[in-house]
């Protein structure tokens, strides 16, 4: 424990939400050009058609949603689209646009081919989304002048421009909502060599030494997440800086991710301790979310967010319409 607040470890490394702090730290990594970008080669194709042919045609992209876990890189994404369009970017999120005026004010100051990219866009509530529904599909504000019988509607044109918008949540949107986007696009979990691109890229940015096998057991604790390799490397890298040369090799790396209590397919102890309740408390399930969350301390939307997503992607953990199950593999891997 006393090794923990030395290293100045936060409890969750594997967390896939990233406090501000930490989003600063990766603005400095965040590849700039699709060229740059790691990984997600089918998503990355179609794109680069796309915006290829947007530029021939001389007009602004459809709009694009982006969906997928955190820290898989759906920013990243939309300012390398914006950027490869050679487009300005406004930057806003749902939860910030609360009301229609701020909403209309943002629009009507777009100029033609600029991306207003909206984070969280789930969160975005109903009476702004509805003020967006003819400003994506026509590209028109209907403003309401006057009150009562003498009210009337105003349409004010606007330029032809691109919303990219992102969520982690694609069954939160509503139905119309999404239907207006002319491409959805889906961000898996990265394949691990990928990862491991994505690690020696970081630390050459970083300006550290990294041998391939070292690169190659950080990218294997990652959980197929850019976020987390990064987030590991840094730590990884403060770790050799005091207990050793600076340099990270195999060695260095092993005993810093030791310590960080992140196992070898990447699980914390959390996740582990998810896994063991369902195990030990509730013969291995099925057993409800709130239950789990109870049993574990934890809570419910962490477990949703943080660790459910990973678990179930490596066959650990099983949804079921009567709750969780852990796998076989899941329960093999406790022992
Ligand atoms: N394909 C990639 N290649 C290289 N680095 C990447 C890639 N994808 C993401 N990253 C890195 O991971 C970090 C997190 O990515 P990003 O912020 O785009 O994720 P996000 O999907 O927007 O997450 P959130 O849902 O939390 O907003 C970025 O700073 C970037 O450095
Ligand atoms: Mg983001």
């Amino acid at each position: 424990m006393i090794e923990r607040e030395e290293m100045n470890i936060p409890e969750r490394v594997v967390a896939t939400d990233a406090p501000e702090e930490e989003r600063v730290f990766e603005v400095g990594l965040r590849p700039q050009s699709l060229d740059d970008f790691v990984g997600q080669d089918d998503l990355k194709e179609n794109l680069s058609i796309f915006i290829e042919a947007a530029k021939k045609r001389e007009e602004a992209i459809d709009h694009v949603l982006l969906y997928g876990n955190p820290g898989l890189g759906k920013t990243t994404l939309a300012h390398i689209i914006a950027n490869e369009m050679g487009a300005q970017i406004r930057v806003t999120s749902g939860p910030a646009l609360e009301r229609v005026g701020d909403l209309a004010a943002i629009l009507s100051n777009l100029g033609p081919g600029d991306v207003l990219f909206i984070d969280e866009i789930h969160r975005m509530n109903k009476t702004i989304e509805e003020v967006l529904y003819p400003a994506m599909e026509d590209y028109a504000l209907d403003i309401i002048v006057g009150k009562g019988p003498t009210a009337r509607t105003l349409r004010l044109n606007l330029e032809k421009f691109t919303i990219i918008g992102a969520t982690t949540r694609l069954s939160l949107l509503s139905a119309p909502l999404r239907d207006r986007f002319g491409a959805v696009h889906h961000l898996n979990f990265y394949e691990e060599n990928h990862i491991g691109d994505i690690v020696k890229r970081s630390a050459n940015l970083l300006d550290v030494t990294m041998d391939d096998d070292a690169a190659g057991l950080l990218a294997a604790r990652s959980r197929r997440t850019p976020r987390i390799a990064n987030r590991l490397l840094k730590r990884v890298r403060d770790y050799a800086q005091v207990k050793a040369d600076g340099h990270i090799n195999h060695d260095v790396c092993g005993t810093a991710l030791e310590k960080l209590k992140v196992d070898h397919v990447g699980l914390d102890q959390t996740d582990r301790r998810i896994l063991s309740t369902i195990v030990e408390k509730f013969k291995g399930g099925p057993v409800g979310l709130s239950t789990i969350a109870a049993a574990t301390q934890e809570e419910i939307q962490t477990i949703e967010d943080v660790h459910e997503p990973f678990l179930i992607q490596i066959g650990f953990l099983q949804r079921t319409p009567r709750g969780r199950i852990v796998t076989e593999r899941g329960s093999e891997h406790l022992q």
